[in-house]
């Protein structure tokens, strides 16, 4: 054999032992390269005599075409191998069972939220909103809340601050819904000034409002719905009837327990707290405070434009995170708020 037949047969060897492209290419350049045996054969052809230099040209060429397709034929197996390791590692097994798809379900608030919205449509409610950042005056002064009020203090109430770091005294995150009282009454004055008789104002404001308050029953962020009613001859009876019969729609329940509770607040008088006692779980029998209600007081009526000689009214303001605690049977509020899907896929 030849000194070209043996390095053909070395580079095919060698060829066939490389496993990987980066090998491979190193083979390649033993005998192909710029320092390849190959190479300096072909280099070497001019020292020849003339008459040897033309057959061992040809000879050497020969050699070096079979070396070449020995090395296309490598590289194309190692690509092809390449390939079916990727198709093996990326293989679908579709007799897998399917991941399935979980529908998802509103918040067992935001369907509190609209059973509210939906039970005092049904007896001639309007519903309005308000901002969640509102102006103290709107908070607190035009709910006759004098300067000095504890409701003011900075342990209920989230401040904001100015851009050198001072707390801004004139915007606050509203602590309940009551400033829409004030929106809603200045509103419907406007809308109705150019007739003789003012219609009834009735309206239902839900939102979210902000205290610096956290335990099983208090959360920083809340929900309350603001309820007001204005007229002629609005009393407290009629507030008393307007909220038990919504209590008892809202639970499904003739039986509920409510309870009307003396209490005080700025802006009503006379003011009760209402409270319904749980009907299931763990804390059945156990009064919970759902609402703050009252008259509204004669300083806020003549804030939101209205003639306390004339115009009597009730308001309530009251928690839809405890209707839905006390509907549910559920006896941490701040479950709501934790976004834990164990808790909240069962309202599915
Ligand atoms: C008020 O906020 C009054 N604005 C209610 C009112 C409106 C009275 C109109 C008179 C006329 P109070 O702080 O009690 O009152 O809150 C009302 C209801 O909101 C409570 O009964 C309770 O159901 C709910 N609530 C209060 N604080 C929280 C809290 N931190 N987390 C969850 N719910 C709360
Ligand atoms: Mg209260």
């Amino acid at each position: 054999m030849n000194e070209l037949d043996q390095l053909i047969q070395a580079a095919e060897a060698d060829f066939s032992a490389a496993t990987e492209p980066a090998r491979l290419e190193d083979a390649k350049a033993r005998y192909l390269g710029k320092d390849g045996s190959l190479t300096s054969l072909l280099k070497g052809l001019g020292k020849l005599p003339a008459d040897e230099r033309k057959t061992a040209g040809a000879a050497i060429n020969a050699a070096k075409a079979r070396i070449e397709s020995a090395l296309a034929g490598r590289r194309d197996a190692l690509k092809n191998a390449q390939l079916e390791a990727q198709l093996a590692a990326e293989a679908l097994d579709v007799t897998l069972p399917g991941r399935g798809m979980t529908a998802g379900s509103l918040h067992p608030v935001t369907r509190s939220l609209e059973r509210i919205e939906a039970l005092f449509r049904s007896i001639g409610f309007d519903v309005a909103d308000g901002p969640e950042i509102e102006t103290d005056w709107h908070n607190f002064t035009a709910l006759n809340t004098p300067e000095n009020h504890p409701a003011r203090s900075m342990h209920d109430t989230f401040y904001l601050l100015d851009e050198t770091g001072k707390v801004r005294e004139d915007v606050l995150l509203r602590t309940h819904t009551s400033p829409v009282q004030v929106r809603a009454m200045l509103a419907h004055v406007q809308n109705h000034q150019h007739l003789e008789t003012m219609p009834e104002l009735r309206v239902i404001c839900p939102g979210r409002v902000y205290r610096v308050d956290s335990d099983a029953t208090h959360s920083p962020m809340f929900h309350q719905v603001e309820g007001l009613w204005i007229g002629e001859n609005v009393s407290f009876a009629d507030l008393k009837g307007v909220v038990a019969d919504f209590l008892r729609r809202f639970f499904e329940n003739d039986d509920l327990k409510v309870r009307f509770r003396p209490s005080f607040f700025p802006f009503t008088e006379p003011s009760a707290e209402i409270d319904v006692a749980f009907m299931s779980g763990a804390l059945e029998g156990r009064w919970l405070e759902i609402a703050g209600c009252g008259m509204v007081h004669p300083n806020v009526l003549r804030f939101g434009g209205f003639d306390p000689e004339k115009y009597t009214g009730f308001a309530f303001g009251m928690g839809p995170d405890r209707l839905a605690m006390l509907r549910y049977g559920i006896n941490d509020l701040r479950l709501f708020f934790e976004g834990d899907l164990r808790f909240l896929s069962q309202f599915q």
